[in-house]
């Protein structure tokens, strides 16, 4: 029944209605909200396509073998064991598909590396078992930036709407339609920094720093987990990503700074 609402309601709300974070019997990728989540989601399509043309014809080559080369239908063997036209062709085209999925992969991987001026530096620091982010942009006093600690809640303290295992008590708040930066590190064990809608999967390791360039085409709230095995409380350290305009985002922001401050 849930399942059939879900499905009436995406079909209501086509367009308007997004999953940003992961839904029961789902099969594909969350909804993309970066242009670089489109691309791994165009890319998976291609390489899909490529999949369902390379099974079709081992199957089918399978098939034939079996059918028309077993010992009743063929009691004498061939004694062929070379064919060098055939031997080129199953050279030559597979190297062909490795060559069409190369270069989209190789464009989306460039693209992803890439860090254009950022507006906003964000930066998540992975503990053992919660994250801590740091805007670098902001001071909350001469010596230190805006800093603050985002935590699981608790299953038996959730809400009306709350996503188990989901939702934390502090949102990580970054301005829509805007570059922003986000850098990793870890401050003990490695932590992989994940949100699915966003195309972003960075590992967070100690000493280290990783970024990545966000650009979040819609408000909303994306939804992500801790990645990388790092110890019993793994599944246990979410990631909120809540993207607003501009206008919420400073207020928030400055909110943020007054009561550090205070
Ligand atoms: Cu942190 Cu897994």
């Amino acid at each position: 029944m849930n399942l059939f609402m879900f499905a009436a309601a995406a079909w209501v709300f086509n367009g308007t209605l997004f999953a940003d974070s992961p839904v029961a019997w789902q099969l594909g990728f969350q909804d993309s909200a970066t242009p670089i989540m489109e691309g791994i989601v165009n890319l998976h399509h291609d390489i899909t396509f490529f999949l369902a043309l390379i099974l079709t014809m081992v199957t089918w080559m399978l098939y034939r073998t079996l059918y028309f080369f077993n010992e009743t239908k063929n009691p004498i063997p061939s004694k062929n064991n070379h064919g060098t036209l055939i031997e080129i062709i199953w050279t030559i085209l597979p190297s062909l598909v490795l060559l069409l999925i190369a270069i989209p992969s190789f464009a989306l991987l460039y693209a992803m590396d890439e860090v254009i001026d950022p507006a906003l530096t964000v930066k998540a620091i992975g503990h053992q078992w919660y994250w801590t982010y740091e805007y670098s942009d902001y001071n909350t006093s001469d010596t230190d930036s805006l800093v603050f600690d985002s935590y699981m809640v608790p299953e038996d303290e959730l809400t009306q709407g709350q996503l188990r295992l989901l939702e934390v008590d502090n949102r990580v708040l970054v301005p829509a339609n805007t570059h922003v930066r986000f850098i990793t590190t870890s401050a003990d064990v490695l932590h992989s920094w994940a949100v699915p809608s966003l195309g972003v999967k960075m590992d967070a390791c100690p000493g280290r720093l990783n970024q990545s360039d966000v650009f979040i085409k819609r408000e909303g709230v994306y939804y992500g987990q801790c990645s990388e095995i790092c110890g019993v409380n793994h599944a246990f350290m979410p990631i909120v990503i809540q993207a607003v305009s501009l206008d919420e985002y400073v207020s928030w922001v400055s909110n943020k700074i007054e009561m550090e401050r205070a």
